[in-house]
């Protein structure tokens, strides 16, 4: 018995415990390689394309796509590392079981309590962006929806206090009734959708693959269908200009607010890939998960990185990208009178993207609860985590608790707040999925299974970031001088900050590949995934470091002292 944070949990004790029938074992083993990458599909594309696309390009205009292919590039790296701890744990666990296996109990403790904000937190803005598409929706049907109920409190106050035009926003705060001396202003159709959801998940409604495909299909046709109109009309309507439009200063550029205003939109942009990751909770349930679960991944990845591209080319052709502030409804929003005006698809959107992130919220809000009961499981959580409904067969207990953390801060965030949040811890879980991988022992893979590609980092790596380095010094100086200058403004000091950690991480992971001659996959995961965090501001760290202080002080009294590891 040990008494380290970092005791490790064997993978012959997690494996045993997934044949256990209470880990459910005797999970048919029907899904394919299309079922998974249809799953993968199922849970990527969402509030990201259909919402948090329009914010992306209004901070960063066209260049933008830019930042899709480095996130993708950044996920497909990852995916290649779930792959790897997939095949070796073959269980239905997630980052969390991967990281008790590799980086000890403290590690997978900080991850399960990240993925907290990726699964609950990243529905809250799913659920947040399905009310903008819903109250879209209704209003098309005649049906009005008072934007103080439609609108988030906070979004309102700080729309209100940073001078925004948004009509809604404007509305929501001068029309609101008063009671007691507080506006009210909540988001009512955010609250109704997480209150069904939670509902239909306590009484045990399971995803089946055709509805999962069905969904799918649905969500591939309408945005297939946007990216054709929208790309013929922003051709025909001769409004390419748009993809190099003018800046502040009327410079024209791809990148009207530089680089930085690219990776401003780096939360945005990682939120739209959040998802891809939940395919490896299927590992138990797919024909060959060794072959197929990394094929899935990819695949869906690849599938979404040009759908992505694609979108963002059509958006800021239509529409020039200053346009977006504030808009949560980016897709219906280029069809609208004033913009490429076809009314027909603004009604089609809208009513896509309610059934596209319906299907994201049921499946984030599926995976809480059973991130829970594992952590229950190993003792990190009270028993009551693992509790089940003699009825419904659901964990009753967590799912209620879920639909508590998702619903009440409803009340009191907005959509950029637990954007943010939600991309930050995420990445975090990835750059310790993807360390984890570099720490495993080459030994302990699973004869026949999925083996990463071993490519010596050796020399390459230092290589590439010797290239990277000379080549920013030379073709973007102000931007390297600026990692070195430390101006404060505002919270540009933390991106300094970051990208001086960035690069000095680089130099000290260059010095360990050479000495320990590291898998290249796994390290280009960590860095890239690393490079995507330093786009994160100071208040994204603050309120992130807080989140894991509270993880820390919960695990310190309770999870360490209830371990099974004590036993
Ligand atoms: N990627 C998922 C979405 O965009 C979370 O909704």
């Amino acid at each position: 018995m040990s008494k380290s944070f970092f005791r490790t949990k064997n993978i012959d004790r997690i494996l045993a415990e997934g044949a256990d029938e209470s880990h459910g074992s005797g999970l048919s083993r029907v899904l394919t390689v299309r079922d998974l990458t249809f799953f993968g599909i199922a849970a990527i594309l969402g509030a990201g394309s259909f919402s948090s696309l329009g914010g992306a390009v209004f901070s960063g205009g066209p260049g933008v796509i830019i930042l899709f292919i480095i996130t993708g590039i950044a996920c497909a790296f990852t995916a290649f590392c779930y792959s790897d701890f997939a095949s070796r744990i073959p269980v239905a666990g997630s980052a969390y079981t991967y990281a008790y296996a590799s980086f000890g109990e403290l590690f997978a403790w900080i991850i399960g309590w990240a993925l907290i904000m990726e699964y609950s937190i990243g529905n809250i803005y799913v659920a947040y962006s399905w009310s903008d598409y819903f109250t879209s929706f209704m209003d098309k049907m005649n049906c009005h929806i008072p934007a103080y109920l439609s609108t988030s409190y906070m979004e309102a106050k700080h729309g209100v206090t940073s001078g925004s035009t948004n009509i809604d926003i404007l509305s929501a705060w001068n029309h609101a009734p008063i009671v007691a001396g507080i506006k009210v202003i909540f988001d009512l159709p955010a609250i109704i959708i997480n209150l069904l959801i939670t509902y239909l998940v306590y009484r045990g409604i399971k995803e089946s693959r055709n509805f999962s495909n069905l969904m799918v299909i649905l969500k591939l046709g309408v945005v297939l269908l946007i990216i054709l109109v929208g790309g013929y009309l922003v051709l025909h309507n001769g409004l390419t200009l748009n993809w190099l439009p003018a800046n502040e200063a009327g410079v024209k550029s791809f990148m009207p607010n530089g680089f930085s205003g690219v990776m401003a939109a780096v939360a945005g942009v990682f939120f739209a890939y959040i998802g891809f990751d939940a395919v490896s909770v299927l590992a138990e349930e797919s024909q060959n998960p060794q072959r197929d679960l990394p094929r899935g991944m990819i695949y869906s990845l690849v599938i979404c990185t040009i759908i992505y591209i694609l979108l963002t080319l059509v958006l800021t052709g239509a529409v020039n990208y200053k346009n977006f502030e504030g808009v949560g409804d980016p897709l219906a929003f280029i069809f609208e009178k004033e913009n490429l005006n076809v009314g027909w698809m603004q009604l089609l959107v809208s009513i896509c993207a309610v059934v596209a992130m319906t299907s994201v919220l049921l499946v984030f809000q599926m995976g809480q609860p059973r991130i829970w009961m594992s952590m229950s499981r190993d003792g990190l959580l009270p028993p009551v985590f693992q509790k089940i409904h003699p009825k419904y067969k659901t964990p009753s207990f967590s799912t209620i608790i879920t639909g508590l953390v998702v619903g009440l801060p409803i009340f009191f965030t907005d959509k950029t707040f637990v954007l943010d949040f939600t991309s930050i811890a995420t990445l975090f879980a990835f750059v310790l999925v993807c360390g984890g991988v570099l720490l495993l022992p080459r030994k302990e893979k699973v004869k026949g299974g999925f083996h990463m590609p071993f490519i010596s980092s050796r020399i390459i790596f230092p290589l590439l970031i010797a290239v990277a380095i000379v080549l920013l010094q030379s073709t973007t100086s102000t931007y390297f001088q600026s990692i070195f200058n430390l101006q404060v403004v505002g919270t540009e000091l933390t991106y300094n900050i970051s990208a001086i950690v960035f690069w000095t991480l680089c130099i000290l992971l260059s010095i360990g590949a050479i000495i320990k001659n590291w898998s290249l996959i796994p390290l280009m995961g960590l860095v890239t995934c690393l490079y995507l965090l330093t786009g994160m501001t100071a208040i994204n760290w603050a309120w992130f470091g807080s989140w894991l202080l509270i993880g820390l002080v919960v695990y310190l009294l309770y999870g360490y002292k209830k371990s099974k590891l004590n036993i």
